[in-house]
């Protein structure tokens, strides 16, 4: 049997008129790099916001690690060891890249372990430091974060994202707006991340998708119009038709 990190099973959510995410499955084995692409409101941010409690479905069941954490709030799910990184930048713009990082990795810590007062600052600025030499920020700590290019900005998302030490890491357009020098550095970062963190990403840009996942749903109109792996979605003729052409 697969390990499987992560099964969504029979997701359903409408809103008003609009059924965003129609019997949806989605089972992520742990390790592996997933991919979500489908076109402009076919519901990919809906299914994440499902699987991390920003969203209750209205029908369907989560599982995280073997957990029903169907319905659980994000909070819940995220000390479990779900993290998501955003569309929408949620960095705080006044604080520094070092205090950013720091103030996620606290929260996630102070969350489940009981550390002297001491030894917990010296492990969390020790974990914020490793962090921030991993994402490639080191050398921006003590900028304040408002004042980072856009590339970094999102880089800053990701460390943040890190810092509370995930088991499944949601990413949700990581290259989105960015350069193609900044979209090819944060190609190799993400791989880099999934050699010991298991990554389901959502991502428009096709080649940056079928360049990098493992395994990749496509999404039309709220349903799986197909599963498989890069090759297989390349050569699939209706994906052509939604999404490759761009006749969407
Ligand atoms: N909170 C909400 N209230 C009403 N409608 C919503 C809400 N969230 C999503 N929708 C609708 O559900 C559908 C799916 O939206 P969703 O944001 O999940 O698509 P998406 O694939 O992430 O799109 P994009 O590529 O633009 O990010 C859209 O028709 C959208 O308008
Ligand atoms: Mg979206």
């Amino acid at each position: 049997m697969t390990d499987l990190i992560l099964r969504a099973a029979g997701l359903d959510r409408s809103f008003g008129g609009i059924h965003a995410i129609n019997d949806v499955t989605l089972e992520i084995p742990r390790g592996s790099l997933h991919a979500v692409i489908g076109p402009n409101g076919s519901g990919k941010t809906t299914l994440f916001n499902l699987i991390t409690g920003h969203t209750r479905p209205d029908a369907g069941r989560v599982e995280f690690d073997g957990h029903d954490i169907t319905g659980m709030s994000y909070a819940k799910v995220a000390r479990k060891g779900l993290a998501k990184s955003y569309q929408i930048t949620t960095v705080f713009p006044l604080l520094t890249v070092f205090e950013n990082v720091r103030i996620a990795a606290q929260t996630a810590t102070h969350s489940y372990v009981f550390w002297r007062p001491a030894d917990g600052i010296t492990s969390v600025v020790r974990h914020t430091e490793e962090v921030l030499e991993r994402i490639g920020l080191a050398h921006e700590r003590e900028t304040v974060a408002g004042n980072l290019s856009h590339g970094d900005q999102r880089r800053l998302d990701l460390a943040i994202a890190l810092a509370t030490s995930p088991r499944l890491l949601l990413l949700d357009e990581p290259t989105a707006g960015m350069s193609p020098t900044e979209t090819d550095a944060t190609i190799e970062l993400v791989r880099e991340l999934n050699r010991d963190l298991t990554i389901l990403m959502i991502e428009h840009k096709m080649d940056v998708i079928l360049s990098i996942a493992e395994r990749i749903t496509v999404l039309h109109q709220g349903e799986t119009l197909f599963e498989g792996d890069p090759e297989a979605v390349k050569a699939h003729p209706e994906v052509q038709e939604v999404y490759l052409t761009g006749s969407l």
